[in-house]
């Protein structure tokens, strides 16, 4: 049953990517939610548009939580977790590093995941218990075991920025190990870490449309997802500590000494 979910995500997600693509090569009609950082595009919209409707046609009854409202709460324990538009200010500024994330959660445990980067044509699949794959071929985490040697990954929220305690993990995670990059797609982050261009990746306030796909391609890939105590991760929760798990303690006991630091004045 699950493979058909999937299939029909991947489907979806395919012809969302196509309406991504359509934009991306089409003058910007932005708009901003609140300030001038927040940005939504017309792209954001079609998308979305698009995805839900064809959500509601193939499994009506479903709940749709959707980034940008359209979706619809129901009854049911099936939730699909869409993001029609992953990493909009690269978009926006022509950066080809975005992505169409969809998954279906059963009371929030996530059952089918995809994520699709359109420009380069790389899709990242899993379905819960049958692994996870890159366009077609089954993939794993990296074999990467010490912080030093890793390439690591963060993000930085849009709204509130100021309030973000990250800059102070960056600085200490960019001297402890390889480098981390800031691609601006959380959902791609995460698939890149399934796919062990990542070693690591963390975040703060995250939405569950951005990480639910991602968590279930780790999960799949064989590696580990949790929050900064070594809880299991819960969609939507505060943090997120993603990683290929044989550096996942080295790198959760680094966060815990980072959080117990005073905050850097601002
Ligand atoms: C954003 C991206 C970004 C992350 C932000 C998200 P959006 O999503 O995933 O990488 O750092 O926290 O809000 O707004 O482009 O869908
Ligand atoms: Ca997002
Ligand atoms: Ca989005």
């Amino acid at each position: 049953m699950t493979r058909g979910y999937l299939d029909a995500a991947v489907e979806i997600a395919r012809e969302a990517g196509k309406i991504l693509m359509e934009e991306f090569t089409r003058p910007l009609d932005i708009r901003y939610k609140g300030d001038e950082v927040d940005i939504v595009t017309q792209a954001d919209r079609r998308s979305e548009q698009f995805i839900v409707s064809r959500l509601n046609r193939d499994f009506p009854g479903h709940a749709i939580a959707a980034e940008e409202g359209t979706g619809q709460d129901t009854a049911s324990e099936f939730r699909w977790h869409v993001d029609p538009l992953d990493g909009t200010t690269n978009f926006a500024h022509g950066y080809p590093c975005f992505s169409v994330s969809i998954a279906l959660a059963q009371r929030d445990t996530p059952l089918a995941a995809v994520v699709f980067n359109p420009f380069y044509n790389e899709l990242f699949a899993a379905a819960r218990g049958a692994g996870a794959t890159f366009n077609g071929k089954r993939i794993s985490v990296s074999k990467n075991a010490t912080l030093s040697t890793s390439l690591l990954c963060t993000g930085f929220p849009v709204r509130n920025r100021k309030l973000s305690p990250n800059l102070q993990y960056y600085g200490e995670f960019t001297q402890r190990s390889h480098g981390v990059r800031r691609d601006g797609s959380a959902a791609l982050d995460l698939a890149c870490v399934a796919l062990g261009r990542f070693d690591g990746f963390w975040e703060f306030g995250l939405n569950k449309w951005d990480t639910a796909a991602g968590v279930l391609l780790i999960e799949e890939a064989g590696g580990k997802v949790s929050d900064f105590e070594g809880r299991p991760y819960q969609l939507g929760g505060p943090v997120i500590l993603a990683t290929n798990g044989l550096i996942h303690e080295e790198m959760r006991q680094a966060a815990l000494e980072i959080s117990r630091r005073e905050p850097a004045p601002r």
